[in-house]
């Protein structure tokens, strides 16, 4: 009987392990089809999850918690497929034109919604909810502070860093100092009160972290 209990157990365990090897693997397909349309947006895509997952794992999260989140940070952007002009643009020239983008979460949703596994419950999330801001001034739907989904709030965090530190910003990319004051201290059109204090906390604990995978990322070693 005990035998039987433990066969069952260790087959369920076997079963969770494949779907959460199918749910990853399918992430990562999907990447590799946005690459496809645009080199530039699946890299800020790529170099955004791996933030996202270096964040969560210092706000002391899960291992699946930081798939989760980190799976989201992979297709945040995924609604930007739709944008006409999306791949003649940078991404901090994106950030600046954001009033004519704005339906872009709304727009990633749609792609990613309608499954019940957590996965991509958590990448719905994100998809829909990256914008929004702590303070409550972000869009689509003005949410603030805890309304925000947390994974969203963490990727927030990671997508403005990169939107900052990508190598095609105009007029340069930002150093990890420039990046970490504009996020910590304002500049740039960004406001630190758009971020959850305990994401930008984190942030600051593990900037050096970053800053070494943003040079791993570069010479494509991560
Ligand atoms: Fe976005
Ligand atoms: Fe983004």
């Amino acid at each position: 009987m005990a035998a039987d209990l433990r066969a069952a157990y260790a087959s369920k365990q076997d079963a969770e392990a494949q779907l959460r090897h199918a749910e990853l693997w399918s992430v990562r397909v999907l990447v590799r089809a946005v690459r496809v349309r645009c080199r530039r947006l699946a890299e800020h895509l790529r170099r955004t999850g791996h933030y996202a997952a270096e964040l969560s794992r210092a706000l002391g999260l899960d291992g699946e918690e930081i798939e989760r989140i980190g799976a989201g940070a992979c297709l945040h952007d995924i609604g930007l497929l739709e944008t006409p002009d999306y791949t003649a643009a940078g991404m901090s020239d994106l950030y600046r034109a954001c009033q004519t983008l704005r339906e872009h979460p709304e727009r990633g949703h749609a792609i990613v919604r309608g499954s019940d596994l957590e996965l991509f419950h958590c990448v719905e999330q994100v998809a829909i909810g990256h914008h929004e801001r702590w303070d409550g001034s972000g869009f689509p739907r003005g949410l603030s502070r805890t309304e925000i989904p947390f994974a969203a709030r963490v990727v927030a965090v990671a997508d403005a860093y990169d939107a900052l530190r990508e190598p095609g910003r105009l007029p340069a990319p930002l150093s990890h100092a420039g990046a970490t004051s504009r996020l910590l201290e304002g500049g740039d059109g960004i406001e630190p009160g758009w971020f959850d204090p305990e994401v930008l906390g984190a942030f600051a604990r593990i900037g050096a972290r970053l800053d070494r995978m943003t040079d791993l990322m570069g010479d494509g070693r991560l």
